[in-house]
């Protein structure tokens, strides 16, 4: 039996900027996790795939090709030199992370896989060839994805995502976030298409704008590596600020937002596709608590406290 597990993620800064080539920030949320186990007991050659959380079970030899969880299995295998009839794997598969709440639920499964899997038959990969893998699902989740998903989730470290280039950094001193949950599902490929229509539409306003976020995050950057969370939480409110005119906020993420600043927090902002799914707010560890109420009065379905080191 091969156990594996992946991590949840926030974008810090940066999200849908970060799918035209300016930079973005993220970091895992190791409080929700995705679990893939992998055993020798299928009675015949192939992989099935139970989805334990939704109650489903893919044989994925039938499975069509565009099936995430198969296309997973497939590629690992693929990568390992392995064929399906060679093999006879079942793959158990659970998820405390929310879907389409901007928590990454789609990577953290995808990488929980190919971890298991790939134990499972012997091999190690690196996190960037877990990250690669991964990538070919997210493309089905998403569309168009930057790759951000896959590779913080992959890591498990923070990190700044230009394009091709992965750094993953240090933070000067420990971060506090409090993650408030809407409990209004978005399906980020939906809100990144939209961005994308607004896009083509008026192309130079948006370049601009996409510019303009890039440059907080380059700023950002700076702030966590110098441990000055106060300039952090500012430019997280002015990338909420950008965030609105890109028209992927909504009146529930704004009312988590209005009440985290109210109660103390140094910043806060949508994370993700928008829309929907998590607001995010950096907070004083001494002032989290006061943070989390104020989130649960003002509607937050969860609201999950973690500190980023
Ligand atoms: C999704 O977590 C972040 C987006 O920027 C999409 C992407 O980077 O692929 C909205």
């Amino acid at each position: 039996m091969t156990r594996a597990q992946a991590p949840g993620k926030v974008i810090l800064l940066g999200e849908h900027s970060v799918v035209y080539g300016r930079p973005a920030i993220a970091v895992p949320v190791t409080e929700v996790r995705a679990t893939a186990v992998a055993t020798d007991a299928r009675a015949s050659p192939g992989v099935t795939v139970r989805a334990e959380d939704i109650g489903r079970t893919i044989d994925v030899a039938a499975a069509p090709s565009d099936e995430p969880l198969s296309v997973t299995v497939r590629n690992t295998l693929a990568f390992a030199g392995v064929s399906l009839d060679e093999v006879r794997i079942d793959l158990a598969v659970r998820s405390t992370i929310p879907v389409a709440s901007g928590l990454g639920s789609g990577a953290a499964v995808s990488t929980a896989i190919v971890r298991a899997l790939s134990r499972h038959l012997g091999l190690f990969l690196e996190a960037a060839s877990v990250s690669s893998l991964v990538y070919e699902t997210e493309k089905i989740h998403h569309g168009t994805p930057s790759g951000i998903d896959n590779t913080v989730v992959a890591y498990e470290r923070p990190v700044y995502f230009c394009g091709r280039d992965v750094e993953i950094f240090e933070v000067g001193q420990p971060i506090w976030l409090a993650i408030a949950d809407t409990g209004v599902p978005s399906l980020t490929r939906e809100t990144v298409a939209d961005v994308r229509a607004a896009w083509e539409h008026d192309t130079e306003a948006y370049e601009e704008l996409f510019d303009e976020i890039g440059g907080l995050v380059t700023e950002s950057r700076a702030a966590i590596s110098s441990g000055d969370t106060r300039a952090l939480g500012s430019l997280m409110d002015r990338n909420q600020g950008l965030l609105c005119e890109l028209d992927v906020s909504s009146p529930d993420l704004e009312a988590l937002i209005e009440a985290a600043k109210h109660a103390g927090a140094l910043g806060a902002k949508l994370s993700g596709g928008g829309r929907g799914g998590n607001a995010i707010a950096v907070v004083e560890p001494q002032g989290a608590e006061r943070v989390r109420d104020a989130l649960r009065a003002a509607g937050a379905r969860n609201v999950i406290v973690t500190e980023v080191k």
